[in-house]
């Protein structure tokens, strides 16, 4: 389980209290969507539970245990909002071997299987992909480092109406095992959600009512 106490969080060069006392718990197979308008602090959110940042206050525990931003990294998979700015291979094969050199073909098979890619052209540059795809794909990168905890940044931003119900299920299976959180400026999309639900407001976390389903 997943544990945030007391999370303040003020960036260095910021005036106000970006997060100001979250407190928040996530355990496998109750996944967490975070609503809030654009600059809320859902990103810096994501930034500080996987030690991208630094909280001013608080703690972060990991099955009752306080853990460094260091070990958070390690911890966490992140999915970011624009995985296209993150890509380094110069084809999806290659994307998914780094730091995998051993992977087999099998292997980023069965990956891409996972999310939704299998068929796609191993040899295409991560960039020809959809925007959707291109999520897929990074969200295919954090599966392979087998994170703990999973965090998606506005993971249907720019998708296709279409796809969202796939995007949707995918998460709610990845979420069966391991601690997920999802943050998102359209909630709507969400409808459906399986989970918790809370709202990203003047740096505080209000719980919501479910969605319907
Ligand atoms: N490194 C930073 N330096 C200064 N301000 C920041 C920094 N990171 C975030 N902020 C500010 O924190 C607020 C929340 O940003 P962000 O977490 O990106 O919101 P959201 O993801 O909800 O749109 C914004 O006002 C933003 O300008
Ligand atoms: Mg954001």
């Amino acid at each position: 389980m997943l544990e945030l106490h007391n999370i303040r969080f003020q960036p260095a060069t910021s005036e106000r209290v970006v997060l100001d006392g979250i407190n928040l718990k996530v355990t496998s197979g109750q996944p967490v969507l975070i609503s809030g308008n654009s600059g809320s602090g859902k990103t810096s959110l994501l930034e500080v539970i996987s030690g991208l940042a630094g909280a001013k206050e608080g703690a972060i525990h990991w099955n009752n245990e306080t853990l460094t931003r260091r070990q958070r990294r390690w911890l966490c998979g992140v999915v970011f909002q624009f995985p296209e700015r993150h890509f380094l291979g110069l084809n999806i094969a290659q994307e998914l071997k780094l730091g995998h050199k051993r992977l087999t073909s099998e292997q980023s098979n069965e990956v891409l299987r996972r999310v939704g890619l299998s068929g796609v052209d191993k040899r295409q540059a991560p960039e020809r992909l959809s925007g959707g795809q291109q999520r897929r794909l990074a969200l295919a990168v954090q599966l392979l480092r087998r994170p703990e905890v999973l965090l998606l940044d506005e993971p249907t931003a720019g998708l296709d109406w279409s796809v969202r119900t796939e995007v949707l299920e995918l998460l709610l299976n990845l979420a069966r095992d391991r601690p997920l959180i999802v943050v998102t400026h359209e909630p709507d999309l969400f409808e459906g959600w399986r989970g918790n639900h809370w709202k990203l407001k003047e740096g505080r976390l209000h719980a919501l009512s479910p969605l319907p389903l």
